[in-house]
């Protein structure tokens, strides 16, 4: 279900190009600390945008500057095509946020906690309750109280409220953080459904394989910098493996070593593994069959986003 609603995104991110929110050298010093430093990126619609760092790597602190509630030390924020500054923010209107666990009244149900929202906004008919239930999958659990509800479901109910104001961009700061297994499936499931509707979702998590299921693109932000930005199929294709089988291993090993393409050639038990970008296993095939060694076995080896991120972060994982 996600892999299709996933590739759907993709699909629509390919057509149409238009840019949701553009960070500019974002930049934050906290005293003598560098939070962020000089962070660029582009969200589009449709698009769920994975910002994916370890603890601490400047993630609430970009968000933080996204929504106006972070002064940036340097650089700026465009929302729909508007620079944002301290007098303008109409656009954050368009923009739903859920930074931290969303605030209800527990004695109120969840349809009731709407309601008061609702009516604070004011202009949201009550059918916008119901289809924003509905969206989040919590229709038939609407009139019972709040503060019975499982983490899942309160994480579920703070994604409604952002959805009554019909936002086009959503921002979840880290909304799986202390859930159960379930809780955590059931808004992983969610969010690809968000961006559909042309809109568009920046997800921030420092859970890699939560990225992996839901993104469509992801930056990776290290120590208050960007370090990869790029679509999640390119990412994975970047850490790629190649193994293959040959029958003279050192020989074959020797002749892929000096190829300037090839990254490293490693041998293991009875074969080769070689990191090399997806559309070159042709032409190691080639480099070998031309020096009269045999290759009777060679394929792809499937990576995950933990491996791309482990070799473009030297090692610091943060989960
Ligand atoms: N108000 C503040 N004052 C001082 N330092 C701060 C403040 N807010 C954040 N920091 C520091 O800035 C750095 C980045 O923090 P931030 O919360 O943006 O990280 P994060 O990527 O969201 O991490 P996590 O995955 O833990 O949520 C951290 O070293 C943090 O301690
Ligand atoms: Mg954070």
């Amino acid at each position: 279900m996600i892999g299709t609603t996933v590739t759907k995104i993709q699909t629509e991110i390919g057509s149409g190009r238009d840019i949701v929110l553009r960070a500019n050298g974002l930049f934050k010093r906290f005293g003598t600390l560098e939070a962020v430093k000089g962070v660029s990126f582009e969200l589009h619609r449709g698009e769920v945008f994975g910002f994916l760092g370890p603890n601490g790597a400047g993630k609430s602190t970009t968000v933080g500057m996204i929504l106006g509630l972070i002064a940036p030390t340097a650089g700026s924020v465009e929302i729909f095509g508007v620079k944002q500054d301290g007098n303008r923010w109409n656009e954050l209107r368009r923009v739903g946020a859920i930074i931290e666990e969303p605030a209800f009244y527990p004695y109120l149900s969840g349809w009731d906690n709407l309601e008061v929202l609702a009516i604070s906004i004011g202009d949201i008919p009550r059918s916008k309750i119901t289809e924003v239930l509905e969206r989040v999958n919590l229709l038939d659990r609407a009139k019972d109280q709040y503060g019975h509800y499982s983490m899942g479901m309160k994480q579920r109910l703070g994604i409604a409220s952002t959805l009554l104001r019909s936002p086009e961009l959503i921002i979840l700061d880290e909304p799986t953080n202390g859930l159960d297994p379930a809780g955590t499936k059931e808004i992983r499931d969610l969010i690809p459904q968000l961006a559909l509707e042309n809109r568009a979702v920046l997800l921030c998590s420092h859970l890699l394989h939560e990225v992996e299921m839901v993104c469509s693109r992801v930056a990776i932000i290290k120590q208050g910098v960007i370090i990869a930005n790029a679509p999640i199929k390119e990412l994975l294709s970047r850490g790629n493996q190649l193994q293959i089988k040959v029958d003279k291993m050192e020989e074959a090993k020797a002749i892929l070593g000096n190829l300037p393409w090839i990254k490293s050639v490693t041998r293991e038990d009875d074969h080769l593994v070689i990191d090399v970008p997806q559309d070159r296993s042709a032409d190691v095939n080639l480099a070998l069959t031309e020096k009269g060694i045999r290759v009777s076995e060679l394929f792809n080896r499937s990576t995950s986003l933990e491996s791309v991120f482990l070799q473009l972060t030297g090692g610091a994982a943060g989960d």
